[in-house]
């Protein structure tokens, strides 16, 4: 049997399997959302910039859940899952990784799922520094180093090894230089290393660091790389989440900012890394875009939106309170306040939907307007066509959804109920307060409430009578008002 190539290139390990005890939460750690993603999106995400393939997350606690959440949110990525069912140490966590490795002969990235705020930038500087060596990691000089692993160097500043602060002499935890606990590493090192590892230290655990005392043992010692405290600094509970969570919605934010939009107020703009905003998109407080949004030049949107998943044009007004889910908003167009825009909902330029409208796959021509309280459901509306206020498309007959087809220039009057399937032809009328449960011709004006019946004085005479008939106003009860004084009633 002839042996598979071997895949030159960089891997990825994401080391995900820890329980996260101080997260105090029936969740597992690597998936509590930090700004829209779970933790473990972020490092993963990192990898795929740097082309790293496979990218193998190791998982342990609720592995099925985060391997589930994790497949659905990196759809055809090189996304690979290993187990370690026990977590005996980070190097028995890499080690886990191995068998999906096997045909791979470069370089491999280990990082952590609860490590969020890592850049791309920091990463390539690691990967550069380790370019033809056997290990490159990241260090970092925390305010506190207690509980770090410490980087310990010779005479001549070589890296010797990392000790675990458990393990570490009064000494060695003078030292600042801590471990950051992410590394580039050459393949083949990296197994043969990890082979003689054993749990001889003060916690009985497999230790991953022990690749760098390995490294210097072969006459190699492994090259650091300091990086950003914050940037390398994992989150444990939820205080942490909070912070890394900030961290990251400012970092886009000034990314954002710096490329010509404008956030009224960063702190409370809430915006998914991967949404494109074009210069001179404005977005007003407490507005959420999510997801694969995409927003165009000179666009608003106001206070306190939320648009998912949705592409909204240029110079387009998206009004205050406003619920934007994959829906496609034109050029120019008007919404809000308080639109509710639902999945399918494709409007052209320049069209106008007012407050409390709700649409729902539901296609709009260029100007066609909908200003107020509608319910537009899979409904076909050609362009220059009035939607008046209270118009509902009736289309669910309990069974099937029903499609409503208007043509252009149709005028829908007030309070009209579209009854699917229904269609009404190019320039027609529907007079307000009508019930359309038959097409309606182009051209042609379509009237179905009852015709107005007027009987002169009628009100008048009927207050009289009321009036005479009416019991006439006596003192009330001397028991009825004594409860109510009592109850300090006046
Ligand atoms: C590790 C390093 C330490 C470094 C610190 C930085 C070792 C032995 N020590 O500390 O030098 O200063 O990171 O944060 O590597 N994990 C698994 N399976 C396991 C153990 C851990 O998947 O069996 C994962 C955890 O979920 C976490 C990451 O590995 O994402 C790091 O584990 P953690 O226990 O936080 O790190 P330490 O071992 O304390
Ligand atoms: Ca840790």
């Amino acid at each position: 049997m002839s042996k598979a190539p071997k895949k030159t290139g960089r891997a990825a390990v994401v080391l995900a399997a820890g329980k996260g005890t101080r997260m105090k939460s029936g969740l597992a750690k690597v998936l509590h959302e930090a700004n829209g993603r779970p933790l473990a999106w972020y490092p993963i995400q990192r990898a795929l910039e740097l082309k790293c393939n496979p990218v193998v997350v190791v998982v342990g606690h609720q592995g099925d859940a985060v391997r589930e959440k994790l497949e659905s949110l990196f759809p055809g990525a090189p996304l690979q899952f290993a187990v370690q069912a026990e977590q005996k140490g980070t190097a028995h966590a890499v080690l886990c990784a191995k068998r999906a490795l096997s045909g791979h002969d470069g370089r491999v990235l280990i990082l952590y799922g609860d490590v969020p705020l890592l850049t791309t930038r920091t990463l390539e500087s690691l990967t550069k520094a380790g370019r033809g060596k056997k290990v490159a990691f990241l260090t970092m000089r925390p305010e506190d180093p207690t509980g770090y692993g410490r980087v310990v160097r010779d005479a001549a500043g070589a890296v010797s090894a990392i000790v675990e602060h458990k393990d570490a002499s009064p000494e060695q935890r003078q030292i600042r230089d801590c471990n950051a606990g992410l590394y580039d590493c050459d393949a083949a090192f990296l197994w043969k290393a990890l082979k003689g590892v054993r749990t001889d230290n003060a916690q009985g655990e497999f230790y991953l660091t022990d690749l760098i005392a390995a490294a210097a043992r072969a006459g190699e010692p492994a090259v650091a790389v300091e990086a950003p405290v914050a940037e390398v600094s994992g989150v444990n509970d939820k205080v942490e989440l909070a912070e890394a969570a900030r961290h990251l919605r400012r970092r886009l934010a000034e990314e954002h900012m710096r490329a010509g939009v404008t956030l009224i107020d960063p702190a409370t703009t809430f915006l998914d890394e991967g949404v494109v905003l074009a210069p001179d998109v404005v977005i007003g407080p407490n507005v959420r875009i999510a997801g694969l949004s995409r927003i165009g030049a000179g666009t608003r949107i106001g206070f306190g939106s939320v648009i998912t998943d949705s592409t909204v044009g240029e110079n387009a007004n998206v009004k205050p309170y406003s619920i934007l889910e994959e829906a496609k908003v034109g050029d120019r167009a008007q919404i809000g306040p308080f639109a509710r825009l639902r999945p399918g909902s494709d409007l052209a330029e320049d069209v106008h939907i007012g407050n409390f409208v709700e649409t729902k796959k539901t296609k709009m021509g260029k100007g066609s307007k909908a200003n107020h309280l509608a319910y537009l459901g899979d409904a076909t509306i050609g362009s220059r066509c009035n939607v008046g206020a209270g118009t509902i498309t009736c289309n669910y007959d309990g069974v099937n959804k029903l499609p409503t087809v208007l043509g252009d220039e149709v005028f829908i009057g007030s309070d009209t109920q579209l009854v699917a399937p229904v269609r009404v032809g190019d320039r027609a009328y529907v007079g307000a307060g009508s019930t359309v449960t038959r097409d309606v011709p182009a051209g042609s004006l379509a009237l179905s409430r009852t015709e107005q019946v007027v009987k002169e004085g009628w009100a008048d005479r009927r207050r009289e009578a009321m009036a005479k008939s009416a019991p006439r106003k006596t003192a009330a009860p001397r028991k009825a008002a004594s409860r109510r004084t009592r109850r300090g009633q006046p």
